[in-house]
């Protein structure tokens, strides 16, 4: 295992800043972590683990230690007629997790189809999309306990999922590093093709009883169609979450702009579209230098080439303000802030 000094992230962020990290480790096993552990590097140092970077904007170089966390591997622990649990590194990457279990033929994350980042990462912010969340696969994890270099099982209802959320973005942020999950896939799955824009789709294409394949490809059309590619564009996905409003706030908006798009979440809850409300205030497709608000999509921020982590935070702050002031909500930010 190697340490090494003032290491380039540029390949490791999917915003594509240009930023060092003082020291940088990247982990193929547990043992190596272990290892590491062990010989105390941890101590007196700040520390990041990274994934596949696709959930955070570095704004400056990181003074610490970097480890990239590329523990592999997918193992079938066990199946009976209904389900599949199969056991996942971290290090894994997502996408290439969804089409294997698409190509298997095993339901419950199709909708989650072309989501950047790795499957280590994927419980800490219970990514979601086209009305499907992790948390509905998911089983367990393990976990290395950094205090302790312990290594410690998280079932669902441990890591206390929510919009956006876990256990490990909030009381035991930077506590854990996440070694491996299990998800409970379906052999014959109830498909959600709930969503508008799915829907849509398939009738367009003709398709009344679509395939796990069939929602899954409908998904990468919806998110080509609108999302701008990492590979070409620096982006990292929604840059706000949707806030949650009760009854009486969603009433008040309405009042002034009674278009607002917002889903019920229970009788005293509602998530308003941030995209919408950053479209209305009239920030979409707006380019600044080398940075701006993607043109087909408000609440993805994207970096055009140079710009650095700075600059887009900078412009993050503007839009928060600004929706504030003419709608009265403050949107809270999805994307890690480093
Ligand atoms: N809208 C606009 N203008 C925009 C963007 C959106 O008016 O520029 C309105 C449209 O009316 C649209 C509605 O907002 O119908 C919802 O838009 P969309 O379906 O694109 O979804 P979203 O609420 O903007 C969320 C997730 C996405 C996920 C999609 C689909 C969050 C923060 N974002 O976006 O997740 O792909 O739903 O389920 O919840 C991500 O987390 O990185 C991400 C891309």
């Amino acid at each position: 295992m190697n340490i090494i000094e003032n290491y380039p992230l540029l390949k490791l962020n999917t915003f594509g800043v240009d930023v060092k990290a003082k020291y940088f480790v990247s982990i193929n096993t547990i043992n190596e972590l272990i290892e590491i552990k062990k010989n105390n590097v941890f101590k007196d140092l700040q520390l990041l683990i990274l994934g596949g970077g696709s959930n955070i904007l570095f704004t400056k170089d990181f003074d610490g230690l970097v480890i990239l966390n590329n523990i592999k591997g997918k193992e079938i622990i066990d199946q009976n007629h209904q389900s599949v649990f199969l056991k996942i590194g971290a290090g894994e990457n997502w996408h290439e997790l969804v089409m294997y279990c698409v190509d298997n033929g095993w339901g419950g994350i199709e909708n989650l189809s072309l989501i950047p980042g790795n499957t280590g990462t994927a419980p800490m912010q219970n990514i979601g999309a086209y009305g499907v969340e992790i948390k509905e696969t998911f089983v367990e994890l393990e976990a290395l306990e950094i205090a302790s270099g312990k290594i410690v099982k998280f079932n669902n209802s441990d890591c206390e999922f929510g919009y956006r959320e876990s256990v490990f973005k909030n009381k035991m942020k930077n506590q854990y590093i996440i070694l491996n999950i299990t998800l409970e896939l379906k052999k014959n799955p109830v498909l959600n093709v709930n969503y508008g824009d799915v829907k849509a789709i398939l009738e367009n294409q003709n398709i009344k009883n679509p395939s796990i394949k069939d929602v899954s490809n409908a998904i990468i059309i919806i998110r080509q169609s609108k999302l701008p590619d990492p590979k070409k564009i620096g982006n990292s996905g929604s840059f706000f979450k949707n806030p949650i409003v009760n009854l009486n706030q969603l009433e008040l908006i309405k009042k002034k702009y009674p278009n607002v798009v917002s889903y019920k979440i229970n009788e005293d809850e509602f998530k308003i579209a941030a995209g919408w409300m950053i479209e209305r205030a009239g920030w979409k497709g707006k380019k600044f230098n080398n940075y701006g608000v993607h043109e087909k999509q408000a609440l993805v921020l994207v970096n055009y080439g140079l710009a650095n982590g700075m600059e887009i935070f900078d412009l993050s702050e503007k839009i928060i303000l600004d929706i504030k002031d003419k709608f009265g909500i403050t949107l809270q930010t999805e994307v890690n802030i480093i």
